[in-house]
């Protein structure tokens, strides 16, 4: 070989090793079963999605093992096995999940699940309530892509409030690469408890989410991306709105049907969807669709909250109805005892910004990483907003205490007080 051929390969040589290097990232390593997420779709007293990263294992040894009595990683040991009964794969993350079903409210459900590596650690869930006296502990937020400090912060202060549930509203990521997504289910895990309690998530589809296809795979959402849950026995009925798909025709009919049929039985019913139909960003494109499909139907069916999305600011609204007349502002007016609240709009990590387009119905706003803390019982919903970049120094809630802030957690007080109250 001559001198330049020599040079030339070792230069090659360097610039495989840099390109490698740069592709290789520790956190892209697994193997036995990871990336855990548990969903709600239908009655959530008695069903539970469980979904993981799979990871390269073969099928067949795939299993679930569950009991209500915790055996730890004893696999052999749970009185329950179940297979997967639906496979994705969305890029490179191959996906598995199980609903279980006929499980029985206000339980606690340890498992583990099995692949070709190995088994996972040992989580638990807990079923809800099946009755409306009971009360609820809700966080709802959205919008967690780029900054995976102010994410992590949101994620782990999950796991420290226990709700029982977490509303998503969209943009769980920027790009929604392989990478990215990755990444963002390594994150969620930090809204596990180191006990192992897991938190199930209602997801909903954002405008970086470029597809229905993609929360279909990653959460074994209804391929539609709209569906409704009923919780606690009809204590709330809670509707995920898909604003990233066509809003009129199949959507809106199906929200009206629903309502009609099973929302009029509700204590409680609220909305969650990505699009804000008036955001508080002024850069932002006024949501006219979701105003004139959704706004009446809300109005006219008794909607009591709304959480919205996708402008990366801080807003609570008065109660507010749809109205053109002569003091009405960007088609709203204040109705303290008939309107709807509308709260958001998603700071979960995405880069803040300026609130800079209230509105006289406003009650509220603001821009910093923050979610919604819900407390929610047959004679009132509460809802605060709670800061969450100081996360690493929040106590723990006690789950028989689960209403009752923890040291150092850090709610938002505007001018109009720190607590909305519907009743
Ligand atoms: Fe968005």
């Amino acid at each position: 070989m001559n001198h330049h051929k020599v040079i030339f390969h070792k230069l090659l040589l360097i610039f495989s090793l840099i390109f490698l290097n740069s592709c290789f990232d520790p956190e892209l390593e697994h193997g036995v079963p990871g990336q855990f997420r548990a969903m709600l779709k239908s009655d959530p007293a008695t069903t539970i999605v469980l979904g993981w990263n799979r990871f390269q294992s073969n099928k067949d040894d795939d299993m679930v093992f569950f009991d209500t009595v915790d055996h730890g990683e004893d696999s052999s040991a749970y009185a329950y096995q179940v297979k997967p009964q639906f496979y994705s794969e969305y890029k490179k993350i191959p996906s598995a999940f199980v609903e279980l079903r006929n499980l029985t409210p206000s339980t606690r459900y340890y498992f583990l699940v099995q692949n070709s590596f190995g088994n996972s650690k040992r989580y638990f869930f807990e079923t809800l309530p099946a009755e409306r006296s009971a009360k609820l502990s809700i966080i709802a937020g959205g919008d967690s892509r780029n900054n995976r400090e102010p994410r992590k912060a949101a994620n782990l202060l999950v796991s420290k409030l226990k709700p029982h549930f977490v509303l998503f509203g969209g943009d769980m990521t920027s790009r929604g690469t392989a990478k990215q997504w990755w990444q963002w289910l390594d994150d969620w895990q930090l809204t596990i408890g180191s006990d192992g309690r897991i938190t199930p998530v209602v997801a909903t589809r954002g405008n970086h989410e470029k597809s229905n296809d993609i929360l279909h795979k990653l959460f074994w959402l209804p391929t539609s991306n709209y569906y409704a849950i009923d919780v606690a026995g009809g204590l709330a009925r809670i509707y995920t709105l898909n604003s990233e798909s066509s809003i009129g025709g199949d959507q809106t009919n199906w929200l009206v049907n629903d309502l009609e049929q099973k929302g009029k039985n509700a204590r409680w019913l609220f909305a969650q969807y990505h699009k804000p139909m008036r955001p508080h960003v002024k850069r932002k494109k006024e949501g006219t669709n979701q105003y004139v499909h959704w706004s009446n139907v809300f109005f006219d069916h008794g909607m009591d909250l709304v959480f919205e999305s996708d402008s990366h600011s801080v807003k609570t609204t008065w109660p507010v109805r749809p109205s053109t007349r002569y003091d009405s502002e960007e088609g709203f007016v204040r109705d303290n005892r008939l309107g709807t609240v509308y709260v958001g709009e998603g700071c979960w990590g995405a880069p803040l910004r300026d609130n800079d387009d209230n509105k006289s119905w406003t009650r509220d706003s603001g821009s910093f990483n923050q979610f919604k803390w819900v407390h929610v019982d047959s004679s009132k919903v509460e809802l605060r907003t709670i800061k969450v970049d100081n996360a690493a120094q929040v106590g723990s809630v006690d789950i028989n205490d689960r209403f009752n802030a923890p040291e150092n957690l850090e709610v938002w007080t505007p001018s109009n007080g720190e607590v909305v109250t519907i009743k």
